[in-house]
């Protein structure tokens, strides 16, 4: 069956609205529905129901012609369209975080109510910002129940988040950056794609819950940079430094500041620096009166780290471990606040017995460790194998590569922050914390 339009748009608030004028910019034929008979009256007059630049020339340019239209009629648009796009609203409360999903579980209802007649398979995709996993196991199980047709036979599922700023809504979305698709076959995902086809960036093709997840990852990032950008300020006005320079001898360094370089994720930091000077950034702060809440949780929050690492080493409920890698970071023997070494600190304060291997010390020495009296014993890499019954490879060498696959022990690769080090060449070696 051909679909007299391309996308159906369910939800006409900002992202709803500024997403399907865009579609049709492109020609698309988009069709777009609200349940608030406000909103749908003022497109009718040509109108936008909110201010956002640009939004009202779009409506007259698109609105009554072939390529944009905008009604209540929900089951008309879904059953004459391809592409069943969802942007209702998902409010999150203060107080639990939990984001309201009745909208999107209403729009289900009717999507699936609507479709259980449809001769073609639309192709519904979720555009709201929802946690990952709502598409599958939410709106598509609703979908599922009342169409009684499934996932991937009478219609298929897709996310596509927005990423527009309000105020910069239409220039965001013909440029930037990126667009992510989630979707479980690639023709699904060839589909959404094909709406974007005046828009500059990237395609991320994805699992829909990789792309469901996506906002949440960036915008909380925004959030974060801009939270440290706002504690450094206020240190350097309390200790009557010059913010201007600061911020710009930090954006300076564009290799390790405004970089990826340190954005994967990987074990615990340690070493001679980045944990000592937090401290000295908390300390100092403090002296002046100035409190950092988000910096003061980054060394807890590094504890943790180590704590789910020893967490993941233990579930294979080990008498004996090897520690593969000891400094902070390979190719080093800095020991200082290494990771490894609280690694096999607290694994002996669970009564595990470990030894260690490092390339960098030699064999038949004790190294101190912190938290404890106890000393950690290096041996010679086919005794440390031999001992333990679990491994642990704190190192991304070859040589432990290679031991870890052909020892048939379990073992868990905590990958150090080494790997995030420009300078070493291996940034792209990194492994996956599995
Ligand atoms: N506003 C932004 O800058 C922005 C950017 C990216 C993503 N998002 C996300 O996109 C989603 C939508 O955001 P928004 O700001 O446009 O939301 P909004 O709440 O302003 O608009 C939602 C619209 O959906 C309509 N609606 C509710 N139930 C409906 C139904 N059953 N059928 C048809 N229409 C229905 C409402 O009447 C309203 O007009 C949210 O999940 C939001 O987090 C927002």
């Amino acid at each position: 069956m051909t679909t007299q339009y391309d996308v159906c748009m369910l939800g006409m608030g900002p992202v709803g609205t500024v997403s399907g004028l865009c579609f049709a910019k492109q020609g698309f034929q988009v069709i777009g529905v609200d349940v608030n008979p406000e909103r749908v009256a003022s497109f009718a007059r040509g109108e936008a129901p909110f201010t956002e630049p640009g939004v009202d020339e779009l409506v007259k340019e698109t609105i009554g012609t072939d390529t944009f239209r905008v009604t209540a009629d929900a089951s008309h648009a879904i059953l004459h369209s391809s592409i069943i796009m969802i942007a209702v609203g998902t409010p999150t409360p203060e107080e639990t975080g939990i984001p309201d999903l009745s909208q999107l579980d209403n729009v289900a209802k009717t999507i699936g109510e609507t479709i259980k007649n449809a001769a073609h398979q639309p192709v519904i995709v979720v555009r709201s910002t929802v946690p990952p996993g709502t598409m599958r196991g939410r709106i598509g199980r609703i979908i599922a129940e009342h169409s009684g047709k499934a996932i991937g036979e009478g219609f298929h599922i897709g996310s596509n988040p927005e990423f527009l700023r309000e105020g910069k809504a239409i220039k965001d979305f013909f440029s930037t950056g990126r667009v992510v698709i989630g979707a479980d076959a690639p023709d699904v995902a060839d589909a959404i794609a094909a709406l974007y086809k005046d828009v500059e960036g990237k395609r991320v093709k994805v699992s829909v819950e990789s792309a469901e997840f996506a906002k949440y990852v960036d915008n909380t990032w925004h959030a974060i940079k801009v939270t440290y950008a706002n504690e450094i300020g206020r240190t350097v006005q309390a200790f009557g430094g010059n913010p201007e320079e600061t911020t710009e001898i930090f954006l300076a360094d564009d290799q390790l500041n405004i970089s990826p370089y340190y954005l994967r994720p990987g074990f615990a930091f340690g070493g001679s620096c980045l944990p000592k000077d937090t401290r000295g950034l908390l300390a100092l702060a403090k002296q002046h009166g100035v409190s950092l809440p988000m910096v003061a949780g980054v060394l807890p929050s590094n504890e943790e780290q180590i704590d789910q690492g020893v967490a993941r080493i233990m579930q294979h409920q080990p008498k004996k471990v090897a520690i593969l890698g000891c400094a902070f970071k390979e190719h080093v023997d800095d020991l200082r606040e290494s990771p490894a070494l609280m690694v096999a600190s607290k694994l002996l304060d669970k009564g595990v017995e470990v030894v260690g291997h490092d390339p960098f010390h030699a064999e038949g020495s004790a190294l101190a460790l912190p938290r404890t009296d106890k000393t950690l014993s290096i041996v010679p890499l086919e005794e440390a194998v031999a001992f333990a019954d679990a491994l642990a490879q704190l190192h991304n060498i070859p040589a432990y590569d290679e031991v870890v696959k052909s020892a048939g022990k379990p073992a868990e690769n905590l990958t150090t922050i080494t790997n995030r080090d420009p300078h070493d060449g291996q940034e792209d070696t990194l492994k996956a914390v599995s």
